[in-house]
């Protein structure tokens, strides 16, 4: 008999050399929500953002293709654009090296004295941009296999889960700052062994704790489902005979750090995981609406949510981080039900077995 699970030492939450090592091994080989495809819709849009330490935008090309580059100009490293907005050719405030939409350096002043200079030689950086149902993911390893091979069938699945998916774009985005290591927050996140306890409020007026289960099949993802919560209870009201997942919950998380999370009503909601330093993460909880449209109901869930749940978990987040630095603890085992549900922290045990394979090297779909 294998002895159990313990929980992971604490020094993979609190040493910086760790955290160093994540950002190549985790971050820079996985793939990352980047932005809404609504948000880089038109031929010539372009959005900054960053990961893992990492500054990059997206830009949509005069072809309509979706790219994302490293923001950093070829010639001496300046960056190129900043914040968002439309360009039909893209110049860089140093020294004026114009570069096309397809990042190929056109004009560089003054190279034609320059013997040798090969402008065609000279590129942005790419890096691998994927559209999933209009959620932008990157991944800076370009040998990285697509998001099918790490996480199959989710396309098909969300899409399913989600009628109209196609038609939602971004209505509000809620940042939370957390006091811990990015893992300690994702696995809060990832079971639900607390909900009952913890989350008065999800647990009675969003799901039914009881049906709630977590199922680790299926590549680097953990599949949460659970059914809506007695409906007289709800926090809001939905019309379960609209379709056929509406009186249910899902969400979907897609290691390392992004979550699709549909709330009863097919409320499509996600969750995103910035690590900014080794005791720091940010979290946002970006909120979908038809259209983008302001939706008082949406705004009202998603007000309840800070409040109570996220309220909730950066309280025991922030305790865990200090905690895992006390002389008195000794991790114990992790209560693992071999038939899953409310109460087991099996999935606490999968993603310990991704990041330990990943920080030894084997990461991504066999
Ligand atoms: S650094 Fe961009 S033109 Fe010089
Ligand atoms: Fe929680």
């Amino acid at each position: 008999m294998n002895p159990p699970i313990r929980a992971m030492a604490p020094r993979h939450y609190l040493d910086p050399e760790v955290f160093q090592r994540e950002r190549e091994a985790v971050f820079y080989k996985t793939w990352q929500f980047a932005a809404h495809a609504s948000q880089v819709a038109s031929p010539g849009d372009y959005y900054c953002f960053s990961l893992a330490g990492q500054n990059l935008f997206l830009l949509r090309g005069p072809d309509g293709k979706m790219r994302c580059f490293y923001n950093v100009c070829q010639h001496r490293a300046h960056e190129m654009l900043e914040g968002s907005g439309n360009r039909r050719v893209l110049v860089c405030p140093y020294h004026a090296w114009t570069y096309d939409l397809g990042g190929r350096l056109m004009k560089a002043p003054g190279d034609r004295r320059v013997v040798g200079f090969q402008r065609k030689d000279i590129c942005l950086a790419q890096v691998q941009v994927e559209d999933l149902l209009g959620f932008l993911f990157v991944n800076l390893d370009p040998a990285a296999a697509p998001m099918e091979a790490w996480y199959p069938g989710l396309r098909d699945a969300l899409a399913r889960f989600v009628p109209g998916i196609d038609d939602l774009k971004p209505m509000e985005v809620r940042r939370q700052n957390e006091a811990c290591n990015w893992k300690v927050s994702v696995e809060n996140y990832s079971e639900c062994y607390h909900c009952e306890r913890v989350h008065t409020a999800f647990a009675s007026g969003v799901i039914d704790p009881e049906s709630y289960d977590i199922s680790v099949n299926g590549g680097y993802c953990l599949r949460h489902t659970s059914v809506a919560a007695n409906l007289e209870r709800m926090s809001y009201s939905i019309d379960v005979s609209a379709n056929e997942t509406a009186g249910q919950y899902s969400s979907w998380f897609l290691w390392p750090a992004f979550s699709f999370q549909v709330y009863p009503g097919n409320l499509l909601n996600s969750y995103r995981w910035q690590a900014e330093a080794v005791d720091r993460v940010a979290i946002e909880r970006g909120w979908y609406s038809k259209n983008g449209v302001e939706s008082e109901e949406i705004a009202r869930l998603a007000q309840q949510d800070m409040d109570t749940t996220v309220a909730e978990d950066v309280r025991l987040v922030e305790s865990v981080q200090r905690g895992l630095k006390s002389r008195g603890y000794r991790p114990a085992p992790l209560i693992v039900d071999p038939a899953g549900g409310v109460r087991s922290e099996h999935s606490i045990a999968a993603l310990y077995g991704w990041w330990e394979a990943a920080m030894d090297g084997r990461i991504g779909p066999a």
